[in-house]
């Protein structure tokens, strides 16, 4: 939902259904999540909202009144629906280890320095934007992001996050945007051939390498791989690349080593094996390409 939406249905909302804020320092009853909402925002450094989160907007600790629509908070029937906090706190914070937010749709917490890991999102199945860039988060709480099927936005950029790439974000089917630069996130670039609604990868400056063709997302129209201009992954075949998005990624082809000449003769390939000692030049591998090299070479010229 667009900000301006967002806030035009917030000012509607507030006006109409206010149990406190203009009234008084604490509502006389107040929504569970809001209690929910109080906790996480006291420990991000945020002021509590007094168990007002659904009144209005939740004004960061710190900042004047100019600058109060960064930080909203959106609920429906007094179930917390969004929280997008982007102008930091004053005060040093941690992120919360999960968000027992039923309805949670919209979780953006970026750019406010706070510490921790990557929360456990398990439990908030309705996400759909989950963006946490430019923090200082170490790791994830639960790489299972199975449970969280519907989203379609995941950003963790900008973080020192040290950890595996977890395998189940590679088969949320829904995600668009996929956004895990800067970070040493590591590992083998995932297969995401079945990934046909991500137009957004962004994974320069992180920690995985690896062969890039017959895994990139079929449809997506901005993939970002290189930092500082320097690649850790590569292509080996350029007839297994997409056709979209790749052009403008430069990515670069893999070095002989790195693309070993297949052996579809026989045995090997069958072995369980197979399949890894193929990507890994054995030392007769090297041999061999060398000993190819020079006849080529030696061939060339006649
Ligand atoms: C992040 O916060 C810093 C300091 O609060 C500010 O200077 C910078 O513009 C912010 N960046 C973004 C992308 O909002
Ligand atoms: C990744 O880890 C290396 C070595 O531990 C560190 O120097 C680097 O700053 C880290 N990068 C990020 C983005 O956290
Ligand atoms: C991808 O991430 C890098 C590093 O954070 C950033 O410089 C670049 O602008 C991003 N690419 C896109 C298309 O946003
Ligand atoms: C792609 O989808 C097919 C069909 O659902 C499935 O059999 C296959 O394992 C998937 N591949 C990957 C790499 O997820
Ligand atoms: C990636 O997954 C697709 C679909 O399951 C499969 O056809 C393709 O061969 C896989 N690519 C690689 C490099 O394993
Ligand atoms: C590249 O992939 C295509 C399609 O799978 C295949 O026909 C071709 O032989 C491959 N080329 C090399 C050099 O492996
Ligand atoms: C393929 O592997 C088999 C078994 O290791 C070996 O005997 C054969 O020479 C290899 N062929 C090529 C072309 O490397």
């Amino acid at each position: 939902m667009p900000l301006s939406v967002l806030l035009f249905l917030l000012s509607v909302w507030g006006s109409v259904a206010q149990d406190c804020g203009t009234l008084g320092p604490s509502a006389s009853n107040p929504p569970t999540d809001c209690l929910n909402v109080d906790k996480y925002l006291v420990q991000m450094g945020f002021r509590s909202t007094n168990g007002c989160c659904c009144s209005a907007r939740a004004v960061a600790v710190g900042t004047d009144s100019t600058k109060f629509t960064s930080n909203v908070i959106a609920c429906e029937q007094k179930r917390v629906t969004d929280i997008d906090l982007t102008a930091g706190p004053t005060t040093p914070g941690t992120m919360p280890e999960r968000f027992d937010l039923p309805e949670l749709q919209y979780l953006q917490l970026r750019n406010l320095s706070l510490e921790g890991m990557v929360p456990d999102i398990s439990a908030n199945k309705k996400l759909r934007w989950f963006d946490l860039s430019n923090n200082k988060l170490t790791g994830f709480v639960n790489p299972d992001f199975s449970p969280n099927i519907g989203v379609s936005d995941f950003t963790v950029s900008s973080n020192p996050i040290s950890a595996p790439f977890p395998p189940s974000l590679a088969a949320l089917s829904f995600v668009v945007y996929l956004r895990i630069d800067k970070t040493n996130i590591t590992g083998e670039f995932p297969n995401l051939s079945n990934q046909s609604n991500l137009r957004t990868l962004n994974i320069s400056c992180s920690g995985v390498t690896g062969r890039l063709d017959g895994r990139l997302p079929p449809y997506a129209d901005e993939i970002s791989v290189n930092c500082n201009g320097e690649s850790k992954v590569y292509y080996c075949n350029s007839t297994l690349l997409p056709t979209f998005g790749v052009s403008r990624a430069k990515i670069p082809v893999g070095s002989s080593a790195q693309c070993p000449v297949s052996n579809t003769t026989t045995s090997v390939g069958k072995q369980g094996a197979g399949s890894t000692l193929a990507l890994k030049p054995t030392a007769f591998h090297t041999l061999r390409l060398v000993v190819v090299g020079l006849i080529v070479s030696l061939l060339a010229p006649f």
